[in-house]
């Protein structure tokens, strides 16, 4: 087993439920297979986490998804900090038999301790930020109560451990490791620019031709029958992007293309449908 690896089903020992945190915009692939057989049959919450970012329609039908396998799930936004405020009452939730058991056995003040894991980027520290900060003031009223290394309070309830499992993406399958690159969860150098933006084009499409239209002008019959690179030109055409003698910059339309797409300019787009 990898060190990591070792490492969460080490800390899993010493939780109650774990909070298994992904990108909205890719619930699919941002999800390490992994994890599922280190969690076993402790209760978990699914965040799906950057939910500003995705199709809110398609959030939907993922949190039932999620709902239907018994697990916790809610979206959040820890940028901004919208929803996470929901997180704690889903803890509580998926644990509030255990919470009875304990409390039938005298041990109603009893913390529930949790754990985050998710891959890298996907917003695991935003997260814990969010969650310190909305507990800091009650740490720091209590006289006599220190923060010990190892967990903090969040909540009344509650205590997190301090550091997330980080747990990296697999990507045995191409179409995620793609999905992982357009959203910028894996380094662009790894992968050409020009070509993940003529996959992303391909992939737009496929969706909806809608999008580009929307965002480039470019109308629906315009990009019928186009491979990704002559999407690319088309794009960078109508962005002016000229580079010497008439031809198009395709490498800036490129960096464009995915900036504009990771920071949901081009839309709320969610790349992969529940049920996956
Ligand atoms: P990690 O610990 O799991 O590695 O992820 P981290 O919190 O560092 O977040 C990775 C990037 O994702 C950060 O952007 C962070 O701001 C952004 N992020 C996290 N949660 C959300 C969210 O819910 N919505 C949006 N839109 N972005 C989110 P960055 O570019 O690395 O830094 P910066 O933009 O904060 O400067």
């Amino acid at each position: 087993m990898a060190k990591t690896e070792k490492q969460i089903a080490k800390d899993m020992k010493l939780v109650d439920a774990v909070v298994e945190i992904i990108d909205a915009r890719i619930p699919y692939s941002s999800r390490n297979p992994v994890l599922s057989r280190l969690i076993g049959a402790k209760p978990r919450v699914v965040v799906m986490n950057k939910a500003d970012l995705a199709d809110p329609n398609e959030t939907v039908k993922w949190l039932a998804y999620f709902q239907q396998q018994g697990f916790g799930a809610l979206a959040v936004d820890s940028k901004s900090g919208k929803n996470v405020n929901q997180l704690l009452p889903q803890v509580e939730h998926v644990l509030k038999d255990k919470i009875a058991q304990w409390r039938e056995k005298g041990m109603a003040g009893r913390k529930i301790r949790i754990m985050i894991v998710g891959i890298p980027n996907v917003g695991k520290s935003s997260l814990i930020n969010r969650l310190a900060r909305g507990s800091k003031a009650a740490v720091e009223n209590r006289p006599g109560v220190t923060r010990s290394n190892q967990w903090f309070p969040v909540g009344k309830n509650i205590e997190l451990l301090d550091t997330p499992g980080v747990l990296w993406p697999k990507f045995d399958d191409p179409q995620v490791g793609e999905h992982l690159a357009f959203t910028g969860a894996v380094k662009d150098d790894v992968l050409d620019t020009e070509l993940l933006a003529c996959r992303l084009l391909e992939t737009l499409c496929e969706i909806s031709p809608a999008i580009l239209e929307k965002r480039y002008r470019i109308a629906a019959e315009e990009t019928e029958g186009l491979n990704g690179a002559a999407l690319l030109e088309l794009v960078g055409k109508k962005r002016g992007m000229l580079a010497g003698g008439g031809m198009v910059d395709t490498e800036r339309a490129a960096r464009m293309l995915l900036e504009e797409f990771r920071s949901a300019k081009i839309g709320r787009i969610t790349l992969e449908q529940a049920g996956m």
